[in-house]
């Protein structure tokens, strides 16, 4: 689709959503903006594409607005997210019922591991700690923050040090065995991960207390029970997104990870796990309400496939979990629109930071090997980044169709970062058109504390010239020739809409054929032979269409009517 104008700045809506902030993930971009983009560059049962998904806006916003997508991530923690992100509809009873029985199971053994010896002045029941700051700055002297269980006086909390009774009964607790399975790897070395070995957590158990991993591999192990897969994988997400809160990266000043970094601090705090883990499936940005949202907007649009093939027929969801550096199961010319928001640099190590939910879901290292980033650990420097970033780009460039557009969301201080991204886009092929600066929702943590962040995301948009076909016809005549032209374009126009008349095909060859020809004089014979005979009219466009075998002719009503042949 050609669009003559690209768009101004996207206005905030009044109210934010849920179906983003079901797990953390970062540099999630505003979905309002994305689904402008998608809108204004697409028409319906278009094809988008996001090489660097994440956490899967832009698959989202695709589906909701009805067009089809394909999305990428290397990182397979981003692609569980996305994935749970956008799949749609989810089961929200059978959900509620397999937390009932969760709850019915190990809440109260849970909840009992946080139990403090004194009573609630108000209903007479126990109180329970909803985090006690533990961190070795305290020096033993543990503070607890707790409140009853009852819901009555609410903002009645307790703030107080552990008695010692109370301090060995946390002992006990840490002295039996844990009940299930939990990850104990030991840490590899990384950029990140080395603030972790120099506060000394070696393996990744040690990011969490004793109790907390008592509690976590029983909500953990009752998890894995649930048969029905979209449940469980939401479950899992939920579970996934409590699993920094009740790590030793939070202190009650700090949430986990807010810089961007493992950084642990002496007086970190031991969460509730069962509050957390609740939490993060009822509160309102939890799963629930992200599932209500998306069961709602996309409904059953969502018809994930494993195969691009899969998308001519009846499929609108494709994830992918390989390097973007290599799309090969992708056809070329096959994607309406690419909007994507490329790694920026080394500001964020997506493989070391995910290592605590991987370890956790079972996902291991092997991927970081392709990550497009820069680290000194992994012997990648900014050329080694842009040359990466380069086989991508290039790779969005070949699945493009001609004439559509990629937009770049891009946010960076270093002008070598800038540079990588430029050359990548440049070397590829694509023509610039404009930036457009985009404002957040909301200012990150490092956005709103740093005096040198930028403060604003900027959007290039780009194009692929829709002259592929001439620049191609230099070393190949073939798809100069009038018969290659259509059959693509009956193909393309046929993987979009399915069914067409032969009049329809017709001016979609035509319009292919004014793009390819208009540039060049020469090739306006292909118009009409040198005998001065029609090479390009609509019996020819018939006969060209029934001679490949890729195409199914029928009449109906007297019309002409082709689809595609599919295996
Ligand atoms: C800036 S983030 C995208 C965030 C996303 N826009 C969102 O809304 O959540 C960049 C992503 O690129 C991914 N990535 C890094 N190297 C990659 C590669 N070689 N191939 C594909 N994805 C890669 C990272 O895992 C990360 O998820
Ligand atoms: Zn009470």
């Amino acid at each position: 689709m050609t669009v003559d104008a690209p768009i101004d700045c996207a206005i905030p809506p009044q109210r934010d959503c849920a179906r983003y902030k079901m797990h953390k993930y970062w540099a999630g971009k505003p979905w309002y903006v994305v689904a402008e983009y998608i809108r204004h560059f697409t028409r319906e049962g278009d094809i988008v594409l996001d090489p660097f998904c994440g956490g899967g806006v832009v698959g989202c916003e695709a589906l909701i607005n009805r067009r089809r997508t394909v999305l990428n991530d290397l990182n397979p923690m981003a692609v569980f997210i996305a994935k749970n992100t956008c799949r749609s509809p989810v089961d929200l009873e059978l959900f509620l019922a397999e937390l009932k029985k969760i709850e019915a199971r190990i809440k109260d053994k849970i909840m009992d591991m946080y139990r403090l010896r004194e009573k609630c002045p108000i209903c007479g029941e126990y109180l329970y700690a909803r985090h006690v700051v533990r961190g070795p700055a305290k020096n033993g002297a543990w503070i607890v923050d707790a409140r009853c269980r009852n819901g009555h006086g609410r903002g009645f909390n307790v703030r107080r040090l552990l008695t010692e009774e109370e301090k060995s009964d946390i002992s006990r607790i840490e002295d039996a065995a844990i009940p299930f399975w939990h990850p104990d790897g030991e840490l590899p070395d990384g950029r990140e991960i080395m603030r972790l070995k120099s506060a000394g957590i070696t393996h990744i158990h040690q990011l969490f207390t004793r109790r907390n991993l008592v509690a976590l591999s029983m909500v953990h192990h009752e998890i894995r029970q649930i048969t029905d897969e979209a449940v469980r994988d939401l479950m899992l997400t939920a579970f996934s997104n409590t699993l920094l809160h009740a790590s030793k990266l939070k202190s009650e000043d700090l949430r986990p990870m807010s810089a961007n970094s493992y950084y642990c601090m002496g007086d970190w705090i031991e969460e509730n796990v069962w509050e957390r883990f609740e939490n993060r499936i009822l509160w309102r940005w939890g799963v629930l309400e992200g599932k209500r949202e998306t069961n709602r907007l996309i409904g059953d649009y969502f018809k994930p496939v494993r195969e691009f093939f899969g998308m001519e027929k009846e499929g609108t969801f494709l994830l992918l979990n390989r390097p973007a550096q290599d799309l090969s199961n992708l056809p070329p010319e096959s994607v309406d629109y690419c909007f994507t928001d490329p790694p920026y640099g080394g500001s964020i190590q997506y493989g070391e930071l995910t290592l605590l939910w991987r370890s956790w879901l079972g996902m291991d290292d092997s991927f970081i090997k392709d990550e497009i980033i820069i680290n000194t650990f992994q012997n990648k420097d900014e050329r080694a980044f842009e040359n990466m970033l380069k086989k991508a780009f290039s790779e969005v460039y070949r699945v493009l169709k001609p004439g559509h557009w990629l937009s770049v969301t891009f946010n960076n201080r270093t002008p070598g970062v800038w540079s990588a991204l430029l050359n990548a886009c440049r070397a590829a092929g694509f023509e610039k058109v404009n930036v457009v600066p985009q404002k957040p929702l909301s200012k990150s943590f490092v956005q709103s504390w740093s005096r040198y962040s930028l403060k604003r995301d900027l959007i290039l948009n780009f194009r692929k010239p829709a002259k592929t076909l001439i620049r191609r016809c230099e070393n190949n005549s073939s798809a100069f020739e009038p018969k290659t032209i259509i059959i693509l374009a009956a193909k393309e126009y046929l993987s979009k809409f399915r069914r067409a008349t032969l009049p329809e095909l017709f001016e979609a060859a035509m319009m292919k054929c004014i793009d390819a020809y208009y540039d060049d004089p020469d090739a306006m014979r292909h118009f009409l032979d040198a005998k001065g005979t029609k090479c390009f009219d609509m019996t020819s466009v018939d006969r060209f269409l029934q001679s490949d075998a890729a195409f199914l002719r029928s009449e109906e009503n007297k019309n002409i009517i082709y689809s595609l042949v599919m295996e």
